[in-house]
């Protein structure tokens, strides 16, 4: 605020004197001198007028400041008319004018401080809400239905077998006998019965499938030929490295009709890696053994992490999908298929391992996918 000398210099004026400074009429502006307290008094005006304009304008502190500290605003007009002064008081209103420009200056930062506390308080009831965060399918759900849609395409119907299942379903049925060493290759969980088993010969133990080869027999128990079944399902077996989890997913096709062949087989696997990885991976098939299919395949991709030059993940450039091969006829007899006039082929991958190979996941440890670890799954 302007000092005690400036307002006693004020004080001072010559009271028939009349306000000048923005008031004044055009023809004063000529005058050639204006007394000392006169324009100490037009100075003090103009920080009255500058005070309560900020107090009741809508303007920002910003606009306000050019519109009242500007180059064109009326204190810069006035403070020009310094030469009218006598020169011997020109230092002392000079000082008057620093003092008013620095009063307005604070007011206006109080001001600016006091719009954006009005700011913060302000709500408006009608702008839209924050939506919660949305979370999505986890990127084997994705995979399930895109390989679902894929086999829908050429008539595979999508059917469901159970994860829980008597070991005739994944292993007698499937030509493995008691005591073959077949079976230890899935590395299975049995888990115990409740209560006693009956005396049905293939319902004495219980176990979490290794593979969906269980849905095989199943599928055709239900009596109804043709077959184009797509079974996916989770798969448990003793099992944790960076190409392997404890519990995963296969999925399981079955064809059965009149003469099928291995083209049927190889055809419908190109169809598949082409739809699913893209054209520019490859798939190989190469002579295999499972007791339930004659002849049998293992079926393998072509890296995605190193394109086939070999990485952590696959070691040699090739990563193994999964088995296949013609249905072996003790497994349709055992689904009480007539194989005189029926043949079929079957064909088991793991959904991870697919997903995996999938150009652009670049993933090299299996166990991620079951980390639920936020910050990996939302890059999906
Ligand atoms: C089988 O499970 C056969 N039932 C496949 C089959 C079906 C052959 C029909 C012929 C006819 P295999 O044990 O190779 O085969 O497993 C198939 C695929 O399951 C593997 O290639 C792999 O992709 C996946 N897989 C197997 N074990 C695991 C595991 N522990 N973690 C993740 N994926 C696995």
């Amino acid at each position: 605020m302007l000092t005690v000398a400036a307002c006693h210099l004020a004080n001072k004026s010559d009271k028939t004197v009349q306000w000048k400074h923005k008031y004044m009429h055009q023809s004063d502006k000529s005058e050639q001198t204006i007394a000392t307290p006169n324009f100490i008094g037009m100075l003090i005006q103009a920080q009255e007028d500058a005070l309560s304009e900020i107090a009741s304008s809508e303007l920002s502190a910003e606009e306000l400041r050019i519109t009242l500290l500007g180059a064109k605003s009326e204190l810069a007009k006035l403070t020009k008319q310094i030469r009218s002064v006598p020169e011997a008081d020109r230092p002392q209103v000079g000082t008057v004018v620093n003092q008013v420009k620095q009063t307005i200056e604070e007011t206006l930062q109080k001001h600016q401080a006091s719009s954006v506390k009005h700011q913060e308080d302000w709500v408006d009831v009608t702008a839209p809400g924050i939506l919660p965060p949305q979370g999505h399918l986890h990127i084997v759900s994705q995979a399930i239905s895109e390989i679902t849609r894929i086999f829908e395409r050429i008539g595979f119907t999508r059917v469901r077998h159970p994860e829980v299942d008597w070991d005739w379903y994944p292993f007698g049925s499937l030509n493995m006998p008691p005591n073959h060493p077949a079976r230890d290759e899935w590395e299975t969980f049995f888990i115990d019965y409740p209560g006693k088993p009956g005396k049905d010969p293939k319902k004495q133990k219980v176990v979490l499938t290794p593979h969906t080869s269980n849905g095989q027999v199943r599928e055709m128990e239900k009596g109804t030929l043709p077959i184009r079944m797509i079974n996916i399902a989770k798969c448990y077996r003793r099992q944790s490295d960076v190409s392997h989890v404890p519990m995963f997913h296969q999925f399981e096709g079955l064809y059965v009709d009149h003469n099928v062949s291995i083209a049927h087989l190889k055809g419908v696997l190109d169809y598949f890696v082409k739809q699913f990885f893209g054209p520019e991976r490859k798939a190989r098939i190469r002579p295999f053994h499972f007791q339930f299919t004659e002849p049998s395949f293992e079926v393998d991709i072509s890296c995605g992490v190193c394109l086939g030059k070999g990485c952590r993940l696959c070691k040699e450039g090739w990563l193994e999908l999964g088995g296949a091969g013609m249905v072996h006829p003790v497994v349709l007899k055992n689904g009480g298929v007539d194989t005189s006039t029926y043949s079929g082929f079957a064909f088991g991958w793991g959904i991870e391992r697919t997903y995996m190979m999938k150009a652009g996941t670049q993933l090299d440890d299996i166990r991620l996918l079951y980390s639920n670890d936020v910050r990996f799954l939302e890059q999906f």
